[in-house]
């Protein structure tokens, strides 16, 4: 499957931003999506109960101690997986702020390559021009606000499908149908509204939070504001361009986005009592975590040897690299995945899973439908594990758990990384 006939990685997140929230942003010193919004009629009233949310959630975050060691730590509260309120402050905080992967630079490999998607409530896309630079826009038209592409594939502009307005691959208003009795406008002022947009090895990534910024493309300010003193380690681990993208898996789950990560994240603890078929292909007791500023690599000895004829799908070693906050980098054999867990509400997320593998065993359709299979099954079994946390969670009988001490330490890493951040 090619990039233009895979899924894009659309975020179907439905608006879920009330009008206090609104109100609220606008109240902050804010940046390119509070830019966006237009004017609300707020009143003091409003106000004044927005203040209230905030303290409420703020009340929330302060009940996860990041400061406890992990052996006498509480997990965070039920309220961080349930509470609408808390999953709109969280996505203002944690999702609008930093560098986020979006998507792939196989996507837009060539000139007039485009790709949309969504994240939270902001609509984006991503083009590359006739001279191969990249952007990122807000994917809203400057008239009346249509969706001015939609899906993937290559346009030489992109026309808005409701009156006609139209756009270069910059960015800029090249054309407003019908307008020729206006005043005080100016087209150079009606451009789509730019996002940063970089890439990192294979990897797309917008910041929403920042000023635009001049383009950084594989730059190494981007690979340290993403990942850190870690950046390094994955380039030199097989994390890298010279892969071959094969296809996309989308996953809904009824579950918040963190149930998900903390899956991930619990060291293999789940993987010999929920993934039986997986455990056989792996030594746990090679089992390792390593922290880094936002990012946890988890790594893991393979079960098996690979011979000539028979090809291990896991390989000597596995890596799961986990990246702040909420993207997934899993490198075993000749395989690499990734996994993009967005949030769609409290209780709901989508994943998506994107596969690569090593260019010499792209054509071996045999070994890659094994592999697809046995990967799938995976899928199945922790889908089925987090719907039913999220159920739990919403139960009066559950407030807060526990960590194991010695495997959990990159779970309570993301909580403590997902604490500073709510608290700033
Ligand atoms: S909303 Fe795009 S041209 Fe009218």
């Amino acid at each position: 499957m090619t990039m233009t006939t895979a899924t894009t990685m659309a975020v179907l997140l439905k608006p879920m931003i009330s009008a206090q929230r609104l109100l609220l942003f606008q109240t902050q010193k804010h940046t390119s999506i509070i830019a966006q919004q237009p004017k609300q009629h707020g009143s003091l009233l409003v106000a004044s109960s927005v203040r209230q949310s905030d303290n409420y959630c703020q009340n929330l975050v302060d009940e996860f101690d990041p400061n406890i060691p992990i052996e006498k730590a509480l997990t965070p509260p039920s309220s961080w997986y349930t509470d609408p309120s808390f999953f709109d402050f969280e996505l203002h905080r944690v999702f609008y702020r930093g560098w986020q992967a979006v998507g792939y630079t196989e996507q837009i490999k060539n000139p007039r390559d485009f790709f949309t998607g969504r994240l939270g409530n902001v609509e984006f896309l991503v083009c590359r021009d006739d001279d191969g630079k990249i952007h990122a826009f807000h994917n809203v038209c400057r008239h009346h606000a249509s969706l001015v592409a939609s899906g993937n594939g290559q346009k030489s502009c992109f026309v808005c499908p409701y009156h006609g307005w139209t756009y270069g691959l910059d960015g800029a208003l090249l054309k407003a149908t019908r307008m020729n009795r206006i005043q005080n406008f100016d087209v150079n002022e009606f451009g789509l509204k730019l996002l940063n947009v970089a890439t990192w090895g294979p990897f797309v990534l917008l910041n929403l939070d920042k000023e635009i910024l001049p383009q950084q493309e594989g730059d190494d300010t981007v690979g340290n504001e993403w990942l850190g003193s870690c950046s390094e380690f994955l380039g030199a681990n097989g994390v890298d361009s010279s892969l071959s993208y094969l296809c996309r898996r989308v996953y809904e789950i009824e579950c918040n986005w963190k149930v998900f990560c903390d899956n991930y994240l619990d060291g293999g603890y789940h993987v010999p009592y929920a993934h039986k078929g997986l455990a056989s292909g792996l030594n746990l007791n090679s089992y390792s975590t390593t922290t880094y500023e936002k990012v946890s690599i988890q790594s893991c000895d393979g079960g098996s040897t690979e011979s000539e004829d028979d090809i291990d799908r896991l390989g000597s070693k596995a890596l799961y690299a986990f990246i702040y906050p909420n993207f997934m980098i899993n490198r075993y054999g000749p395989w690499m995945d990734t996994n993009l867990v967005l949030p769609l509400g409290p209780r709901k997320c989508q994943v998506i899973f994107d596969y690569f593998i090593e260019t010499h065993l792209k054509d071996d359709k045999d070994f890659i439908e094994r592999s697809l299979v046995d990967s799938e099954r995976v899928q199945t079994e922790d889908i089925k594990l987090c719907e039913g946390v999220q159920r739990g969670l919403e139960t009066p009988a559950y407030s807060s758990g526990r960590y194991a001490p010695t495997v959990e330490n990159a779970m309570h890493h993301f909580h403590q990384l997902l604490h500073d951040i709510l608290k700033e």
